[in-house]
């Protein structure tokens, strides 16, 4: 099926029947990727069905994905569906916020991100790589999913905050990991957000416990304010009537940074060291580039340029397993996508996982091949063929640092040592705002050059 049918073909697309009452979302729930690469499949660009809270539309095509993101963004919002998962624990920060306040707080967020600055983190990014990998020996078996998790918060909260969270790292990792766990729940998803539920009590106390350590930090940063941080640049903003933030409004943006800006490049990294075991000709490649470039010494900035081959196991990895799997949005006026009306009250979901694995767009798409991604396919490519950090106002603010970020730890970790998976390690990925792993992935480390 191709995106040339701009006539309105009226009704519904075809799609999935579902169940009286929950429609699909039991069907969803108990197998979120096969469903949703299913449904695909089976009713081509665009695929609809009821579910309780309205129609829901799955587009599979880039254009359609285009449109909503890009050239008629302004037609959508995340809406209430998407918003309610995540306010309890990052309230109205910009991932969660829309119109004029989503717009200030991006716009004042944006400098930190700044390729500049970036660039000044490069160092810190290897610096705190280096300072975690002192803990492996090889012949240890490390819980690689952990590990990064708590590298990349770190990293974050330093580049960001230029705040060292050791004596917090757990406290704030223990509350966010729980959210994020809760946030699984059937009970959680279904019932409305002021039914009090056993999920909904956890992520409550995952909340006060976050709190007592971000409000102690903003605190921090009020009595020494003279850093170039974000927490110092949103208690210097006033508006048009000499207002300042609240410390709430700063608490829900550092919360965001912090949730948003460690779960997904730990995710990245994560699923490269298992993609890179499984193929064992895409380490060894990887590994001669880093011979070469690095001659031994650490990564820096410098040497991204000719890392290429590192930049490209990246992409792959977050092609086949997109840290974040899928996108909502809900119409806020009739838009006509693929020839048919999608109207207010609708929900409209794209899925990275399943259009970074349409063979229209990719050869042998389950296939780990760094290699496909030449000058020449990245032309060819539609545009949102390829959308890890989503497109359009929207997109991700962090996409340099992750991609800066996962780069220099792989190198940092792969020069030195080579990654096993530990026999039986299966692969079950959870499906709600990221598609984490359900289990730990457990890796044996092995310093290279050496028996162990
Ligand atoms: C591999 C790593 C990452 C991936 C795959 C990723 C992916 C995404 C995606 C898909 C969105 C759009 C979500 C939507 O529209 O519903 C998003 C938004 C966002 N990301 Fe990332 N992200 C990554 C790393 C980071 C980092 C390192 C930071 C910050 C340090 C960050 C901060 C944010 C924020 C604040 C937003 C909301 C932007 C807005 O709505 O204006 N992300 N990210």
């Amino acid at each position: 099926m191709s995106s040339d049918t701009p006539a309105l073909s009226g009704g519904r697309p075809p799609g999935p029947d579902g169940l009286p009452l929950v429609g699909n979302q039991l069907a969803f729930l108990r197998d979120p990727y096969g469903f949703m690469t299913r449904t695909a499949r089976e009713y081509g660009d665009i695929a609809a069905w009821e579910d309780p809270g309205g129609t829901t539309y799955q587009l599979n095509h880039p254009d359609y994905i285009e449109q909503v993101l890009v050239s008629n963004n302004e037609n959508y919002i995340k809406g209430e569906r998407f918003q309610h998962i995540l306010r309890p624990i990052t309230g109205n920060g910009i991932l969660n916020s829309e119109g004029a306040v989503w717009r200030r707080n991006r716009h004042l967020l944006q400098p930190a991100f700044h390729p500049d600055r970036i660039e000044e983190y490069a160092e810190m990014m290897v610096a705190f790589t280096e300072d975690a990998l002192e803990s492996w020996a090889g012949g240890q078996t490390r819980p690689i999913h952990e590990e990064m998790m708590e590298l990349t918060l770190k990293i974050v909260s330093r580049a960001l905050f230029g705040v060292d969270i050791d004596d917090h790292v757990e406290r704030i990792g223990d509350s966010l990991e729980e959210f994020m766990l809760a946030t699984e729940s059937l009970s959680h998803l279904v019932l409305p957000p002021q039914v009090p539920t056993p999920t909904r009590r956890q992520i409550r106390r995952a909340r006060e416990d976050l709190d007592a350590v971000v409000y102690g930090m903003v605190e921090e940063r009020r009595r020494n304010p003279s850093d170039r941080g974000v927490i110092s640049k949103l208690l210097e903003v006033t508006d048009e009537n000499g207002n300042t933030l609240s410390n709430e409004e700063i608490r829900d943006e550092v919360v965001t940074l912090l949730l948003a800006g460690h779960e997904t490049t730990a995710l990245s990294l994560t699923m490269t060291a298992y993609l890179l075991a499984r193929n064992p000709r895409a380490e060894a490649t990887l590994v001669d580039e880093l011979e070469d470039v690095l001659d031994g010494a650490t990564p820096t900035m410098g040497d991204l340029p000719e890392l290429g081959y590192t930049e490209r196991v990246v992409k792959e990895s977050m092609r086949l397993y997109p840290p974040v799997p899928g996108i909502v949005r809900e119409p806020v006026k009739p838009d006509i996508v693929g020839g048919y009306e999608i109207r207010p009250g609708s929900t409209v979901r794209m899925h990275q996982w399943v259009v970074h694995r349409d063979p229209r767009w990719y050869d042998d798409p389950l296939a780990f091949e760094p290699d496909r991604w030449t000058p020449e396919m990245e032309s060819e490519l539609p545009k949102l063929a390829y959308f890890p950090f989503a497109a359009g106002p929207r997109r991700c603010i962090g996409d340099r640092f992750a991609m800066l970020e996962a780069r220099l730890i792989l190198a940092t970790i792969y020069r030195e040592y080579h990654l096993e998976l530990v026999p039986g390690t299966d692969l079950d990925l959870m499906a709600t705002i990221t598609a984490r792993p359900k289990h730990e992935i457990p890796m044996t480390v092995r310093e290279r050059g050496s028996r162990n």
